[in-house]
């Protein structure tokens, strides 16, 4: 992607969440801030009932309320340090519920998306607390582990990381480092992120709903690259030493979150929700 400029896919993702404030019930995710943070929008995309921009919509909602899920596990087993990888415009450092105990937030993002995320902020009035900082990281280029120490991440101590909407964008070599980094960690520590399934391993229809949004983000300047085969991501997971792992696809994300609900809203595409635990 362009680094000089923020990030456009971090924008029209915050956006799908905004509109599933104002227009999915239930609420798979509740987000006081998001619809600020995407610029106060009231009016939800011209498209947004369409079959497809529902399901996208679904997925980063989902991934979201499944990564703030593993938090809360993470942080009743002690851990105190959220890390956000590729941030974006996640607003959970301005709603953390967990300062008071101590949980201290890094997001990590590209210089130019933080600069835009800050002037964000300070547009919709939020504060930016204490106990969050910014780490400008390229995962192409630098190395976190370094980057996050610089900014008070302790080392010694447990992690938890999220990373959504991040892999699809990244290089083989930079997907590795950063698991490598994170399995590094104290045993307890953990991550969450979204990937997408290997194309070849698809439905003929999820092809061509991922071909459409494949295209739609190399437009925007920030193409896919990297796609996954569920069953050799897990062993190479496995061999880096993390255990408990979790990996949701699209049927098992709709059988636990999106069951029963009048309105139809689910998941459709090939891409997964996984959770690794450093063992
Ligand atoms: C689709 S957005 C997702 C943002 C956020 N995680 C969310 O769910 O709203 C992708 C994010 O990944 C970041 N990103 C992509 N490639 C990156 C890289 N090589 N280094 C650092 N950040 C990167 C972008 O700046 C952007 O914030």
């Amino acid at each position: 992607m362009e680094h000089t400029t923020p990030s456009r896919t971090a924008q029209r993702v915050a956006i799908r969440r905004a509109a599933h404030q104002l227009l999915d019930d239930p609420k798979v995710f509740e987000d006081p801030l998001a619809i600020a943070i995407a610029g106060g929008e009231s009016e939800p995309p011209a498209d947004a009932q369409k079959p497809y921009s529902r399901a996208l919509r679904a997925f980063i909602a989902v991934r979201s309320r499944y990564a703030e899920d593993r938090l809360a596990r993470a942080v009743e087993r002690g851990v105190r340090q959220y890390v956000l990888l590729g941030a974006g415009l996640d607003t959970f450092a301005y709603r953390n519920p967990w300062r008071s105990a101590g949980l201290d937030v890094i997001e990590v993002d590209h210089p130019a998306t933080q600069e835009w995320k800050r002037a964000r902020l300070n547009e919709a009035g939020i504060k930016i607390p204490e106990e969050m900082t910014f780490a400008a990281v390229n995962f192409e280029t630098h190395a976190l582990d370094a980057r996050l120490q610089e900014v008070g991440f302790r080392r010694t101590s447990t992690a938890f990381f999220s990373w959504l909407g991040v892999t699809p964008y990244l290089s083989r070599p930079a997907f590795d480092a950063t698991v490598e980094f994170v399995a590094s960690l104290p045993s307890g520590s953990g991550v969450v992120f979204d990937y997408a399934r290997e194309r070849s391993l698809l439905s003929p229809l999820q092809q061509l709903a991922l071909d459409a949004l494949a295209e739609r983000v190399a437009r925007a300047g920030e193409p896919f690259q990297l796609f996954f085969d569920p069953a050799v991501l897990r062993r190479d997971l496995e061999r880096l030493g993390f255990r408990n792992i979790e990996d949701l696809d699209g049927d098992e994300i709709n059988a636990r979150y999106f069951a029963g609900r009048a309105d139809g809203l689910a998941v459709s595409g090939g891409g997964h929700l996984l959770y690794a635990r450093v063992s």
